[in-house]
């Protein structure tokens, strides 16, 4: 590659000229493209760990797969140790039939040597398979300002959102090179201007609204710009919600009905808490949300199933993965509504994903005894990567996640209807 207008250190020059090997030149090359695709002016230096979305084998992942092999070939690893992406299985805690079982085998065929080669590229362990990789019972968890070059959307809206960290919404590949050499080109989010609110979103709505709606709703809207959220802190107090989950759901929710990788929430997250209205550009345009808005855009979620009169094959809550106060929340919520429906067990197979340190910590809770007596599944699994399986997709799937609606044929219903739902049984 002949001449740059990235400024770069003696170091990323040696890199680019092949002088620390062919392949570190591919990387170094490939990341400086990108970085010129986006304006970049420079490398920073990553300050925490990185965190992939590369995690399954799949026949489309393939080139992906050997890139991975002939790295781990060659020896290379990560600057430090990285946290990925949940795994598409788990044979140990949510049902399959052989058929299932038979397709999977087939499809994700290379997925125990990825995880292997994982591991030896700088996988923390494999208990570190999740999308919530930022709380702390997982431990990657970014400190404000920290540069970092993530890719899954709902980590990268979590780090930058609500904990103030940095980093551009990369695709899976860049995300492994930028963790390899420690680096990642500056541009958008990694600059104080990248971090400004291009949109005014004015909250007006009765009370506080579904995370994953109003999530949608702004995704829409901004698409890729970065949206400041006014009027939804009133609400905070007197709810009964844990504001990080919420903020989880939402983020989640506006990173894949759009692409935002950040948002700010006045008086909440950490940069609207420190620079107010002067995070807003001059010239930002304003979106009013209210309750006749969010019905609107909760009315045109499609329904997808082969047959939506037919009920629930099967129900999957955390997408992304529970937090251990939400796994403990949603035990003394069946609870309650298996007692005012006078069941003791679920009536449709219900599974609630989580990071296996979250479901350890959960399983020595209190909690967790009901939780098992009702019926209801803990599984690590990537609810998403679930249905790449065909007889998988194929199922009625219910999901209080907008995001999982948004990417598979899965049903959305909120949480008050999941929760009546997996109780009652039968059609919606
Ligand atoms: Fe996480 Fe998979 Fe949902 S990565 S956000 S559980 S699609």
């Amino acid at each position: 590659m002949s001449g740059t207008k990235m400024k770069l250190t003696s170091d990323e020059m040696e890199m680019l000229d092949g002088k620390q090997g062919a392949t570190v030149q591919k990387i170094m090359e490939t990341l400086v493209r990108y970085g010129e695709a986006f304006d970049a002016d420079c490398f920073v230096e990553l300050d925490g760990q990185s965190h992939l979305v590369g995690c399954y084998a799949v026949p489309a992942t393939e080139p992906y797969v050997r890139l991975v092999e002939d790295l781990v070939a060659e020896g290379f690893k990560t600057k430090l140790p990285f946290t990925s992406n949940p795994l598409p299985f788990d044979y140990a805690n949510v049902e399959y039939t052989d058929a299932e079982r038979s397709i999977n085998d087939d499809i994700h065929k290379n997925q125990d040597k990825l995880e292997d080669m994982l591991v030896k590229i700088g996988l923390v362990n494999k208990s570190v398979f999740t999308c919530t990789c930022y709380l702390d019972e997982v431990g990657n968890v970014p400190k404000r300002g920290d540069n970092l070059a993530w890719a899954e959307s709902s980590a990268v809206s979590y780090a930058n959102s609500v904990l103030g960290a940095r980093t551009n919404r990369n695709s899976g590949i860049i995300d492994l090179f930028c963790a390899i050499v420690g680096k990642a080109p500056r541009f958008g989010l990694l600059t104080d201007d990248g971090r400004k609110a291009d949109w005014i979103i004015e909250v007006r709505t009765a009370g506080l609204p579904s995370p994953h709606v109003l999530g949608s709703a702004i995704g829409q809207k901004v698409v890729e710009q970065v949206p400041y959220i006014k009027g939804l802190d009133k609400f905070f107090p007197a709810a009964d919600i844990a504001v990080k989950d919420y903020l989880k759901e939402m983020g989640a929710s506006c990173a894949s009905n759009g692409a935002v990788g950040l948002y700010h929430v006045e008086s909440t997250t950490p940069e609207a808490k420190d620079f107010g209205a002067g995070l807003i550009r001059p010239d930002a345009k304003t979106y009013v949300i209210d309750d006749d808005e969010l019905a609107r855009v909760a009315a045109a979620f499609p329904l997808m199933w082969k047959s939506p009169d037919a009920p629930p094959d099967i129900a999957f809550v955390g997408c992304p993965h529970y937090s251990y106060d939400q796994l403990c929340r949603w035990t003394q919520a069946m609870e309650a509504e298996l007692k005012s429906q006078g069941k003791q067990k679920l009536a449709v197979k219900t599974v609630f994903a989580a990071a296996v340190p979250v479901i350890e910590k959960f399983k020595q809770s209190e909690f967790y005894p009901r939780f098992k007596s009702y019926g209801a599944g803990l599984s690590h699994i990537c609810p998403l990567l679930y249905t790449v399986n065909p007889l998988c997709a194929g199922k009625n799937i219910i999901s209080n996640s907008n995001k999982l609606r948004t990417y598979s044929l899965s049903r959305y219903v909120d949480d008050a209807e999941l929760l009546r739902a997996i109780v009652k049984g039968g059609v919606l």
